[in-house]
């Protein structure tokens, strides 16, 4: 169907290409029963893009994504790049797409399906009906921070860098994101650095308070050290709503956070630029799990978060928050029914594969729609 909502497909390495595999089955179903259309491209990325073209992300396909009304990532890097100059590693294709789009503003929302409970390294009273957000800033900090490198100094001796730096308007443009994203949800924030070491964690922290009282003054905010935050998220999780924090800490949290849900293969999440003047902004859709080389090709892999990073495709960038609905109330029905891919198995369900998990899905949105 001609469509004029454009999505670049990059499916990566390892169990990328698997988990998006069953995105194009979906993006099928939307096509023919619920008539919403997309002008779908796919692209190479990561080791996969290293092995054709030397480069793990090329001009074209960066000049594709600024185009595209929504990028879905699958998964990149694998054993057979780990010795790569790091220049070309596979991991500094999705670093530069996200530098070149400006995405600034990571959503990693941890939400606890009531069917995966007991998944859960937690107590299941501590994670019943845990939703919280983690909105990592993902363009600045170590990540990108200059001086970097590895020098020589003396025989033997080297000296490796990497530096943490934040502007205002840096901290201020993730914040405004964390007290509207409250503002839709329970209503108050907590923002995380490390205040007590690193300057410009008190720059961070003071920023957000000033921000806070002049733009957002009737959202309650909430500092908290990195590694309180860290413990306070597997001691009583449900203390957060929206946990607002900087690129390196944000990457640490949001694995936490994952787990608390059953599995790291449960957790999508988007990437967001700012919006221009008619609201468009570019967005790049991906799971927070890696490549997961240990068990690619053999379709094992979950592929609930690259599914449900679809559905927050259809829901921020195309403001088609039923659809994104349907498909999420799909995946709790499938867990609902007792199916498990190998990562969230659990005694007395059924074993699927990442196709069978698939098929579930697909068959409870025909219900869905029905
Ligand atoms: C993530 C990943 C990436 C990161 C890697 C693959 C570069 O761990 O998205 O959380 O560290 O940001
Ligand atoms: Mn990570």
């Amino acid at each position: 169907m001609a469509s004029n909502k454009s999505l670049l497909l990059l499916p990566g390495d390892g169990i990328g290409p698997e988990v998006m595999g069953e995105v194009y089955r979906v993006i099928d179903w939307f096509d023919r029963r619920r008539a919403v259309g997309f002008d779908v491209k796919e692209g190479l990325v990561g080791g996969a893009s290293y092995d054709k073209y030397g480069t793990p992300v090329a001009d074209e396909i960066v000049d594709q994504a600024m185009q595209s009304d929504a990028v879905l990532f699958g998964a990149v890097g694998g054993p057979k790049w780990d010795n790569l100059d790091f220049s070309v590693k596979p991991e500094r294709g999705l670093l530069r797409l996200r530098k070149d789009m400006d995405l600034f503003a990571n959503l990693r929302p941890a939400i606890v399906f009531d069917g995966l409970i007991d998944t859960s390294s937690l107590k299941p009273e501590l994670v019943r009906g845990l939703d919280i957000m983690i909105l990592r800033e993902l363009t600045g900090g170590i990540y990108f921070g200059e001086p970097r490198g590895v020098e020589e100094i003396s025989e033997g001796e080297r000296r490796g860098i990497n530096t943490e730096v934040y502007t205002t308007s840096e901290v201020e443009r993730v914040g405004r994101v964390a007290f509207e994203l409250a503002k839709k949800r329970k209503g108050f924030v907590h923002s995380v650095e490390k205040a007590n070491v690193m300057e410009s964690g008190q720059m961070w922290r003071e920023d957000m308070q000033a921000l806070r009282d002049r733009e957002f003054p009737e959202i309650p905010i909430h500092h908290m050290y990195a590694d309180n935050a860290a413990m306070q998220l597997v001691r009583q999780p449900k203390q957060f709503d929206v946990l607002v924090t900087t690129n390196l800490f944000g990457d640490i949290l949001s694995d936490i956070a994952a787990m608390l849900t059953g599995s790291l293969g449960m957790l999508p999440s988007a990437s967001l630029g700012a919006a221009d003047a008619t609201g468009r902004r570019l967005a790049l859709y991906e799971p927070v799990h890696g490549s997961a080389p240990d068990i690619a090709g053999q379709g094992k892999a979950n592929p609930i978060a690259m599914l449900l990073s679809f559905a927050m495709a259809l829901r921020y960038s195309f403001d088609l928050s039923e659809d994104a609905n349907l498909i999420e109330a799909g995946v709790a029905k499938t867990l609902d029914a007792g199916l498990r891919t190998d990562d969230i198995m659990q005694n007395g369900m059924a074993g699927v594969s990442t196709r069978g998990m698939g098929d579930a899905l697909l068959q409870e949105l025909d219900k869905l729609a029905a």
